[in-house]
Formats: C-alpha cells, structure tokens, sequence
C-alpha cells in the first residue's frame, strides 16, 4: 500500500493519523488534529537527492570509548552535577522542563557563565540583547562579591529560531555546549506547521538530536510545562532526549528544586536545591533548616517533619488548621501535599483515634512553597492535624517522620535509617518515628 504524502497529527495526545477527524480518536479532544507532513519516511532529502545507502558505522566498545576525549565534564555548578550524575556528558542531550518564570533561563545563563566550553546560547525566545543583559547583571552580581572580573567572551548568543542554522552552527563547532531556549520557539523548514505545534517540536528536536549525536555536542533543551504540569509538545520528546531535568518550586517563594525524570548517564534520585535571589540562583548546601526561618515555635497545628530529596534529608514544617465546618460535607484543603492523601489521613485518624473531623474543615500547609510526594511527610501531617484539633502543640524540639497505614501503623519508608540519624545529629529531643513508635494510637503528647 502506498505511504501517505500527509499525515493528521493531534496537538494534544501527538498522535498521528491517516484520516483528518474532528475528534481525535486517541485523547477524544476536539479540532487538535492538524495536517503534518510524514517525518523522514522517504529516502529523499529536501532538496530531492537520495540518501546515500551504505553499510551504518560500526565501532567496538573500547574504540566508541577512545573516540570520545573526556566524556563527561563538571557543569562548575555542583548541585547541577549532583543531579546529573556524572556532569555534562558530550553527545548528551538535556531538555529542561519547568513552570514560566520558574528561573529556567536564569540557570541555563548561570551554566553558560560558568562552563569551561564554548557556549552557543539560542535566543530564540528572547533577543539577544536581553538574554546580554541577563549575563552582565549576574555577573556583576559575582564581580562585585570577588572582586575579578568574570569572563563571558566564551559565549555566543544565536539569533536565530531556524533550526537548520543551528544545525549548521553545531556542525562548525562541535566542541562546544548548545543551549536551545526554548523548543516551543525554534522550526524546520520541513515542518509548515508553526513554532511550538507538537508535530514541529518532533521534527524539530529530532534534527537537533541527531545533529548533537552525530558531532558529540552537548546539547540543552528548554521546554515548556503544560498548566497541568506535563511537558508541552508529543510525549515522545521525553522519550528522545538522554535526560529530562524539572526545575520546580512555588514562584512566590524563594526555593527551586532541580530533579532528575530521567538520566540515561546518572541516577535519578538526586535533587538539586537552589534560591532564587537577586544575583540568581545560588545553591544551598545546607537545607536543614532553610525552611524553618519564620516559624512560630509551640503554635498549635505546626509539626515538624523529615521528608527525603534525593538522597539528602530535608526538615519542613507541616500547618494544620482544623476548624468546626458550616458545611454538610467538610472541606478538606491541602497544599503541598496531595489531596487525596489529606482525605487518608483525615479517614484514619477519625477511625483509629476517633477524631471528631465528620463535623470539621481540615486545611493542610507546607510551607516553603514545597510539592512534597514522599510518604515519609504522612505522620507529620496526622500530628498537625491532631495538634490542631485538640488545639495543644507539639512538645518542643520534636520532629517526625514515617508513612501512615490503613490500620494506623506507622511505616519505614524511604532511608528511614538516615532520617533518624539525622534527626538525632541535628539536635531534637523528640523524635515519633517507626522506630520509637508502632502506631498511631500509642503516641501520647497531649
Ligand atoms: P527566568 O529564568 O526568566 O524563568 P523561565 O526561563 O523559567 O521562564 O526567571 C524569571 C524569574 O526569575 C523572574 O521573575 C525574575 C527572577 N530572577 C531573580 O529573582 N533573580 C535573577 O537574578 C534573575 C535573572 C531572575
Ligand atoms: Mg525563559
């Protein structure tokens, strides 16, 4: 059967189809799909001419291995190289993901600024003389804190959203590091579709893929989130590139967390912490207590509790308020934490403690700004909740850990070995954990 000269893509799912429909048949949306052309389904180029067909490269691991002087090199921001891994491999390619205004290009600017190679920074969706002045303010920043003057000559700023030109520009210098800022601005002229379509994204990420493979450059990738938090283009993008970065954090708040979806060079369980200040995002290598500055200590409804990021144990105050409800079915309002955990933990402490919370609004707080997914919180949120409802605090100096069961049995989750001896190392006199209690109902503060 002969191979169709179009193809019908969907803007929402990516899904190609053979046949235009007003709803897509995968993700049932209507009037995504849109007309795209069949990528590299032929062997003509372009520009007519056929693809020369020879035998593929072959190497053998140690002359892959020799072909490649110095694989990987530090990226000189260490909470960059802690989630990465090894550091920057070549070849390598990133997509970095994150809300708008998150800091993305701040600390892919910060990158440039301090990586030993070459940069070629594209300033598709700013102009050069923006993304310049974004350079000269944190430099100045770090000029006037060590007194020399930090050099920026090694960076290029590419006007251009074409990726053909990039493509060419990665060609001449292969041994340099390409930032894309972003994927949704940049398109091929095989693509008619516009800048930011799912097909032109797929189109566009796979030359610059292949183009960063076959000369070993690294090459960083910005994407967009979606408002449901997904990465905005075909899902495939995920699957194409050697590692997805989310840079994520609550722009009202000064804390960025750079984690690792992805990592086919390095773990993935390792978690950069950042602020973002005036002269741009500086590391913090002591998360401890970067939390706790504002807290109100022996206030009902406050608890504190160890939570894991990455492989580094994090301490976070969890803010319950838990007041009688007007309401026939009482609100449960969580932020930070998922609501659906609320509604558990809500559900076991009115079976297992016999919590009068039929008749109550629960609202639940992390604060900080933080997403917090790790169960370890789960016990932090019961005692808040407790703490609230009978109005009394929490005994000074205590600190919590551990994931609640149905049966309100106190679990270890995660490096609960760590937690403790962390705990113990930062000095607090209580600790409910799974290791000091078994469940629920035998913790007596009150
Ligand atoms: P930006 O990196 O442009 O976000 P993104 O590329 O993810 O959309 O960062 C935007 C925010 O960061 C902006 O609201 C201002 C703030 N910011 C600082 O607080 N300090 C700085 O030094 C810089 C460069 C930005
Ligand atoms: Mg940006």
């Amino acid at each position: 059967m002969p191979k169709p000269n179009t193809i019908f893509f969907c803007n929402s799912c990516g899904n190609e189809f053979v046949k235009w429909a007003g709803q897509c048949p995968a993700c049932h949306e209507w009037n995504t799909l849109t007309e795209a052309t069949p990528f590299l389904k032929t062997t003509k180029t372009k520009t007519g001419s056929s693809v020369t067909i020879k035998p593929a490269e072959t190497f053998t691991v140690s002359s892959a291995l020799n072909s490649q002087t110095s694989h990987t090199f530090s990226s000189n921001i260490s909470e960059v190289d802690r989630v990465l891994g090894p550091g920057i491999t070549r070849g390598g390619v990133y997509l970095l993901a994150g809300q708008p205004g998150i800091g993305k290009s701040t600390l892919l600017t910060q990158l440039a600024i301090k990586a030993s190679l070459p940069v070629f920074y594209i300033c598709s969706e700013e102009n050069p003389a923006q993304v310049a002045t974004r350079i000269s303010r944190l430099t100045e920043k770090g000029e006037s804190s060590s007194g020399t003057k930090i050099k920026t000559d090694h960076i290029q700023l590419l006007n251009s959203s074409v990726v053909e030109n990039i493509i060419e520009s990665i060609r001449q210098n292969p041994n340099s590091v390409f930032i894309i800022d972003s994927i949704q601005s940049v398109g091929t002229a095989i693509n008619p579709t516009t800048p930011g379509s799912p097909s032109q994204i797929r189109d566009s990420a796979n030359l610059l893929i292949q183009s960063a493979k076959e000369h070993n450059t690294p090459l960083i990738i910005v994407g967009h989130v979606t408002k449901d938090g997904d990465i905005a283009g075909p899902k495939m993008l995920e699957h194409m590139v050697d590692a997805v970065l989310e840079l994520s954090g609550d722009r009202q708040h000064l804390l960025r967390l750079l984690r690792s979806i992805k990592n086919r060079f390095g773990p993935t369980d390792e978690t950069g912490i950042f602020r973002m200040e005036g002269s741009g995002l500086t590391e913090v290598k002591d998360p401890g207590s970067l939390l706790l500055e504002d807290r109100v200590e022996s206030a009902p409804g406050s608890c504190l509790t160890m939570i894991m990021e990455g492989t580094r144990p994090l301490t976070i105050e969890v803010q319950a308020l838990v007041v009688h409800s007007p309401l026939p079915v009482p609100r449960r309002v969580a932020k930070g934490i998922s609501p659906n955990r609320l509604q558990l933990i809500c559900a076991i402490l009115s079976k297992h403690l016999n919590l009068p919370l039929a008749t109550k609004d629960v609202f639940v707080n992390v604060t900080g700004g933080l997403d917090v997914k790790d169960p370890n919180a789960d016990l932090g949120i019961a005692l808040a909740i407790i703490s609230s409802t009978k109005d009394k605090p929490l005994p000074d100096s205590t600190v919590c850990f551990g994931e609640l069961g149905l049966l309100g049995e106190i679990r270890k989750v995660g490096f609960s070995e760590k937690m403790a001896k962390e705990a113990k190392s930062l000095g607090y006199k209580n600790t409910f954990s799974p290791f000091t209690h078994k469940n629920i109902k035998s913790i007596k503060f009150i």
